[in-house]
C-alpha cells in the first residue's frame, strides 16, 4: 500500500530525527582519545566501548525480527551489547578490557546494523505505510529508537564527565558565570488539582511509565522560585551538613545498611561529586575543565545529598504532583493550555533563551540567567540547566501497561529505589521536555546533572 503524503512526511522527519540522534552520540564518542575508549569512567557502568555497540544493538533488536524479518547476521554481538547495567547497593562489573571484542569489530557491526536498517525504513516508510507492528504504529518504535539513543546522548555526557580530562579531546567551552545577584525566595501554590501523564490516543509520543493521564489533588505548599545554588549548597557543607546524622535518613530504607548516612559514609562522601577541594579553593569539574566553583549555577546531586539539605533548612524535596503543578498549573486551571513550546513558536527571542536544554551548551548557567522564562505561578528555571529530584518513588500510573517490544524499560526500576526526575538538564533534548515525561534515578548515584529545590507545607 502507497504511504499518504502525511504519513510520508512524518516518516521523513522520523529518518531525519534519527540521523541527527546519531551524529549527537557518534560525536560523543568522538571526544574519547582513541586509546580510551575502554576504560569505566564510572565504577558502576559498562566500559565506553559497550555503548559503541549498544546503541545499534538496541535499534537492530527492535526492528530486524519484529518489523522486517531479518535474521540476525550477528547474533553474539545482538546479545552482548543488549542490556546497560545499573546495580544498586555495590555489585561493581569486574570485566576487563580483553573481554571487549576489539573497536573495528565494533564499528563493523554498526556500520552493517545502519545500512540495513536505513534500507528497510526507507523502503517500509516509502512503499507501505506506519501500520502497527505488535500494536504500536511503525512511527511509535522509531520514537523508542530515536529518544532511547537521546537518552543515551545524555547519560554518556554524565559518563564521559567523570572521564579524566587528558583522556578526552580538548574543547573550548564559553561558560556563563554572571548575571543579577540571586535573591531566593518562596513562591506560594495554592491547593489545587493538576494532570499527570498522557491520554492514551495522544498524538504525543510517549514511553509506557507516561500512561494513563490522570489528575491529583495536591494541598498548597511554598516551592523555592529557583533551584538550589552551588552558594547555598556551599552554607550546608560549611555547617557541617554532611556530619551530621539527623539530616541524614528518616527510617525510610528497610535495609540499615542502604540508608543515605551509611551510604555516604561508606563511599567517603563529603561533597557533590562535580566539585573538588583543591588547596582552600572550591573548583567545578566541567566537562573539559576545572573551574572556581560558580556560586550562582544549580548544585549537583544525589538524592540522598539533597534531602540532607532540604532537612537542614527544614523543608523537603517536592513530590512529583507539587513539581509538576509548580511548573504546569494555573491559578485558575488545573494546567496551562500549552508547554514552553508555544511560548517558543509565538516568542521573539529564539528557543535557547527559554531554558538551558537540547545540548546547546555542555555546562549550567545562573539559576536566574533565563529568568523571563518562569511557570504560571512564577517559579522560574523549570525546563532545562539541570534535572530535579522530586521524594517520589518511581512507580506506574494506574493503568500503566509495558510496552511489548521493551517489557522492562520502566518495570525494572519499580522497586522503591529509584525517584522521579523533572525538568531536564543541558544535555537532555528538546523532545523529552514534554510535561508528561519522566526520568529517574536511584538515590545513591552522584553523576548525574540533578540538583533540586526545597518546598514548605
Ligand atoms: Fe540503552
Amino acid at each position: 500500500m502507497l504511504a499518504t503524503q502525511h504519513d510520508s512526511a512524518i516518516g521523513r522527519s522520523l529518518i531525519e530525527r534519527l540521523t541527527n540522534a546519531r551524529q549527537h552520540t557518534d560525536d560523543l564518542f568522538a571526544l574519547v582519545k582513541p586509546d580510551s575508549l575502554y576504560a569505566r569512567p564510572i565504577a558502576e557502568r559498562h566500559r565506553i566501548v559497550f555503548y559503541i555497540g549498544h546503541l545499534e544493538a538496541f535499534d537492530w533488536n527492535l526492528f530486524h525480527q519484529r518489523v522486517f524479518e531479518l535474521k540476525a547476521f550477528h547474533p553474539e554481538f545482538d546479545r552482548l551489547f543488549a542490556f546497560g547495567i545499573d546495580p544498586v547497593g555495590g555489585g561493581l562489573p569486574s570485566d576487563q578490557p580483553s573481554d571487549w571484542p576489539s573497536i573495528a569489530a565494533v564499528r563493523d557491526y554498526v556500520s552493517k546494523i545502519r545500512a540495513i536498517l536505513d534500507d528497510k525504513l526507507t523502503q517500509a516508510l516509502l512503499d507501505s505505510d506506519l501500520s502497527a507492528r505488535d500494536r504500536f504504529p511503525l512511527s511509535t518504535l522509531l520514537n523508542v529508537a530515536i529518544e532511547h539513543r537521546l537518552m543515551h546522548a545524555e547519560t554518556l555526557g554524565y559518563m564521559l564527565h567523570q572521564l579524566p580530562l587528558d583522556r578526552k579531546k580538548p574543547h573550548a567551552e564559553v561558560l556563563s558565570l554572571i548575571t543579577p545577584t540571586v535573591v531566593h525566595r518562596s513562591i506560594e501554590i495554592p491547593a489545587g488539582v493538576v494532570n499527570l501523564g498522557l491520554p492514551r490516543g495522544s498524538d504525543l509520543f510517549g514511553w509506557d511509565n507516561e500512561y494513563e493521564a490522570h489528575t491529583v489533588d495536591v494541598p498548597a505548599f511554598a516551592i523555592d522560585e529557583y533551584k538550589v545554588t552551588n552558594r547555598q549548597y556551599l552554607e550546608f557543607i560549611t555547617a557541617g551538613g554532611y556530619e551530621t546524622r539527623t539530616f541524614w535518613g528518616d527510617g525510610d530504607s528497610e535495609d540499615s545498611n542502604d540508608d543515605d548516612w551509611n551510604w555516604k559514609s561508606r563511599q567517603g562522601i563529603s561533597h557533590p561529586a562535580f566539585w573538588k577541594h583543591e588547596g582552600d579553593q572550591w573548583l567545578f569539574r566541567t566537562m573539559f575543565e576545572d573551574v572556581p566553583l560558580p556560586l550562582d549555577w544549580p548544585v549537583y546531586v544525589s538524592q540522598a545529598e539533597a534531602k540532607a539539605y532540604a532537612r537542614w533548612t527544614g523543608k523537603s524535596l517536592p513530590t512529583e504532583a507539587e513539581w509538576q503543578r509548580a511548573a504546569y498549573a494555573t491559578a485558575q486551571a488545573t494546567e496551562r493550555s500549552d508547554s514552553w513550546r508555544s511560548e517558543a513558536r509565538g516568542a521573539a527571542e529564539p528557543a535557547e533563551q527559554l531554558g538551558n536544554f537540547d545540548f546547546a551548551r555542555w555546562s549550567p548557567v545562573p539559576v536566574n540567567a533565563l529568568s523571563q522564562t518562569h511557570s504560571p505561578f512564577g517559579v522560574r528555571g523549570m525546563l532545562g540547566n539541570g534535572w530535579e529530584w522530586t521524594s517520589t518513588q518511581f512507580a506506574p500510573f494506574p493503568g500503566f501497561e509495558p510496552f511489548p517490544f521493551y517489557r522492562g524499560y520502566s518495570a525494572d526500576f519499580f522497586d522503591g529505589k529509584h525517584f522521579v526526575m523533572k525538568g531536564g538538564s543541558a544535555r537532555t533534548a528538546a523532545c523529552m521536555l514534554r510535561p508528561s515525561f519522566r526520568n529517574w534515578f536511584q538515590a545513591h548515584y552522584q553523576f548525574i546533572y540533578t540538583g533540586f529545590r526545597c518546598v514548605s507545607r
